[in-house]
């Protein structure tokens, strides 16, 4: 699918819907308090599977007010932040330079990151935690991580399960999640037209329509392998950086999680896949079947590029 002119409008009503947000998150306790430690969105395993940072050229696409793009400088890396919200650039350069921290800011749609971003090409693209939906087709969003990664470079996608997509709404205390929502792609978008954010602060009273896309984990595995990238590792965690539920109880790692005796499913993920050192031959028919070297001498590949990039 090319982004054809219904998702154009619907993204331009989702652009004016973040541009209404975003001073409401900026005051907001929920992006005040992350933005006090912002390292404490990211789960062990995201530090882990991003591995070290320092002088890495890194892109955070769809950056918001750039609480995590924060963290990631923080960890060493050169890092540009991305996000067609201009609002949300706007607070995220004054943010950034409230906290002193060297963060290049550009006001683009995803979609035109290529050209928008110029000659630069990045070590690691860094995406997630509410941003896919936003998307509506993950081969074209796919082909474009493609085309920001140097050669050996790393997308790392961290993002809400499509399962936990699929419940709700909020329950009260004391009653069971229900799968209420679609948890797999083809429906189509989805239309919501709400005063609520999903932080504390007042009601949106302007630009209240937004439209999400479901794409199920299969979606997203298939287009990153359909644009030439390959998969290297998926975590999937029964954790979430903050309470979704009144349900869910803190951790001693800052984390929330449901209560021990509920079912554990996944709400959170994260996934790996590079780009690799020369072209691949890829069957584009089979989906899942990549034809190239086999995963230990990719590895090898990336090794040498990881050197390669840091010297
Ligand atoms: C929930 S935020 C995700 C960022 C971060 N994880 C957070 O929670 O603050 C979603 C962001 O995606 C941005 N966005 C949505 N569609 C976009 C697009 N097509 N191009 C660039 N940014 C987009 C919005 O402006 C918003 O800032």
């Amino acid at each position: 699918m090319v982004i054809d002119e219904d998702a154009q409008r619907r993204m331009a009503a989702n652009r004016a819907n973040w541009d209404a947000r975003t001073p409401i998150h900026a005051a907001s306790h929920f992006y005040g308090r992350n933005l006090h430690h912002p390292e404490n969105w990211f789960a062990d395993f995201e530090w882990h599977d991003l591995g070290d940072l320092h002088d890495r050229d890194l892109v955070h696409l769809q950056c918001h007010i750039g609480t995590e793009t924060i963290a990631l400088a923080r960890r060493g890396a050169h890092v540009t932040g991305l996000d067609f919200s201009a609002a949300s650039i706007t607070e995220a350069r004054r943010i950034a330079a409230a906290h002193q921290v060297q963060i290049d800011y550009v006001h683009a749609d995803v979609h035109d990151a290529v050209t928008e971003l110029g000659t630069n090409r990045f070590d690691i693209v860094y995406t997630g935690k509410g941003a896919l939906c936003y998307l509506p087709d993950l081969p074209t969003w796919a082909a474009i991580v493609h085309d920001l990664l140097k050669p050996g470079g790393l997308v790392y996608i961290a993002e809400f399960h499509p399962l936990l997509n699929a419940l709700g709404p909020k329950p009260t205390v004391g009653s069971d999640l229900l799968l209420r929502n679609d948890y797999l792609s083809g429906r189509g978008p989805q239309r919501q037209d709400s005063t609520h954010t999903y932080t504390d602060g007042p009601a949106l009273n302007t630009a209240t329509v937004s439209h999400e896309w479901r794409h199920g984990l299969g979606d997203l595995i298939n287009a990153l392998i359909g644009a030439g990238l390959t998969i290297r590792h998926l975590t999937e965690t029964d954790a979430l950086p903050w309470q979704r539920w009144p349900t869910m109880t803190q951790d001693t790692d800052t984390w929330w999680r449901l209560p021990p005796e509920s079912p554990r499913i996944p709400l959170l993920f994260g996934l790996r896949a590079t780009k690799p050192e020369h072209r691949l031959p890829i069957d584009v028919d089979h989906g899942p079947h990549v034809v190239g070297p086999g995963i230990a001498q990719l590895d090898q590949a990336e090794e040498g590029m990881t050197r390669k990039a840091a010297t």
